[in-house]
């Protein structure tokens, strides 16, 4: 069997977000965002205003913490880190004109951080944490004003940052906004009110704003790469049957026709014909039939699992999963979550989205989040995961087979690279990370820093470049 081998410059390092990590939610001039009143998750109800149990508030404190974070990122070898601006540290409300340079001034700072160490950006523009005042006030992506506030975010940050950071990011798992429309769509409504006409708009609202900023970023920082992001679920065929094929189909049309506007900049015919059995008339402009023709330099996507599908009504229960569930597949082993655990999976998506789009493909979340145990290795505290170590491993060695398969990938950043707070239940005791955070579930912890194996585990795969990875 040959080695498996990664390119030169292949890019190693981490993925987080801004709400899931900065905390300090009320300092140097933040407004609030939607997830300052989502104590509990997705799972659970809003608030009216923030509440002390909400870990987001406080976060790992990487807001003070940062340049120690780094130091330890740069410990470990990443050459790429991915981190989200908070859009209400820059537009507070969302709605204003003119951006808080405190804000900005914020983001310097990590960014001369990064520099300091060699490591480059990658920045999520809006990763879940839209200004809650857009939610309340508009309704959220429903309200078309949303893409000229978000041009006006976007266009903003290449004009400040666009010499420093050359990976973007529009959206976090775009597809993910009618499963999640209050999370990844701030759209206040109740879900059970909204109506498939009012998601659908929404949906192509954010699919304006995506292409526009690309077209932006194209004038104001031409050395920029703009990618979309997606959330990738590849699904199998519960039975062999052509009716659990079809399902198949559907649910893959259902998360592929994101990355087909974003790298074809055109609606494809089966989602014309989703709309139309649906009687939902979307309202598209010429100008937004123009801005979707700007289309991204490659596309990035989440992996943690897979799902299954089936026509059968009575096998039709949904298992757990990040944030779309689907069918169980008996074939595989879960996660603590429930989610289900399939190396191949990646590989299989690699290869899809590949064939599909010949777009470079950038891995920027994957992991295993899982209940760690802080414990003393010969007066050290650390973190004995190798049930972590397995699952990345095992993972890595598939992107090599999909690289040996002939897939053009530029980097993976696997999530949560520091434990943070999870986006799904809001909890900390869900890790994903090599650096363990000393902050538990009731807002308790001394938020120190520690070293876990899989630490020095994946710095040893970065310094081989992939060699140290186990068949
Ligand atoms: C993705 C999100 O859905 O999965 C992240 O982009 C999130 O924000 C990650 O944290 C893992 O999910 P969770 O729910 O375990 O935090």
């Amino acid at each position: 069997m040959s080695s498996i081998t990664f390119p030169d410059g292949f890019l190693w390092g981490g993925a987080t977000a801004a709400n899931q990590l900065e905390g300090a939610y009320d300092e140097g001039g933040k407004g609030l965002s939607v997830q300052d009143v989502m104590p509990r998750g997705i799972v659970g109800a809003r608030t009216a205003e923030p509440t002390p149990d909400n870990l987001k508030l406080v976060g790992i404190d990487f807001y003070h913490r940062y340049a120690e974070d780094i130091a330890l990122f740069a410990k470990m070898g990443f050459t790429t880190f991915r981190f989200s601006i908070a859009w209400s540290r820059i537009f507070p409300q969302g709605d204003e004109t003119e951006p808080n340079e405190e804000g900005l001034a914020f983001y310097d700072r990590v960014l001369d951080e990064l520099e300091k160490h060699g490591i480059e950006p990658l920045v999520t523009i809006s990763h879940y944490e839209t200004p809650l005042h857009l939610a309340e006030t508009y309704d959220g992506w429903t309200d078309r004003r949303l893409i000229g506030f978000y041009e006006n975010y976007a266009r903003t940050l290449f004009e400040r940052y666009g010499a420093r950071v050359k990976y973007w990011l529009t959206f976090n798992e775009i597809n993910s906004l009618l499963h999640a429309p209050f999370m990844s769509g701030s759209i206040n409504t109740p879900k059970e009110q909204l109506s498939e006409q009012q998601l659908y708009q929404a949906m192509h609202h954010e699919l304006v704003a995506s292409a526009r900023a690309t077209r932006i970023a194209r004038e104001v920082a031409p050395n920029a790469q703009v990618g979309c992001m997606v959330l990738s679920m590849p699904v199998y065929p519960l039975s062999p049957s052509p009716a659990d094929a079809l399902e198949v189909m559907a649910f893959d049309h259902s998360n592929l026709v994101y990355g087909d506007v974003h790298t074809r900049g055109v609606y494809p015919g089966y989602f014309l014909r989703t709309l139309s059995e649906k009687g939902i008339e979307l309202d598209i402009t010429d100008e937004d039939r123009d801005d979707l023709t700007n289309t991204v330099d490659f596309v990035s996507f989440s992996y943690y699992m897979s799902v299954a599908a089936t026509a059968d009504p009575a096998k039709k229960a949904t298992g757990e999963g990040n944030i779309m569930g689907g069918v169980p597949n008996p074939t595989l082993e879960a996660s603590e979550w429930g989610w289900q655990i399939d190396p191949i999976g990646l590989r299989l998506v690699l290869n899809q989205f590949w064939d599909r789009w010949q777009k470079p493909l950038f891995i920027v979340e994957n992991g295993l989040g899982a209940k760690d145990q802080l414990v003393e290795v010969d007066g050290v505290k650390t973190v004995i995961d190798d049930y972590r170590i397995a699952y990345l491993n095992d993972h890595l060695v598939q992107v090599g087979e999909a690289i040996a398969d002939g897939v053009e990938v530029m980097g993976y950043t696997p999530w949560g690279c520091i434990d943070l707070v999870s986006a799904s239940t809001a909890q900390l005791s869900k890790r994903y990370g090599f650096i363990y955070v000393d902050r538990n579930d009731d807002g308790s912890g001394t938020l120190e820093r520690f070293e876990k194996k899989s630490f020095g585990w994946y710095a040893e795969v970065i310094r081989t470049n992939g060699a140290a990875l186990t068949r």
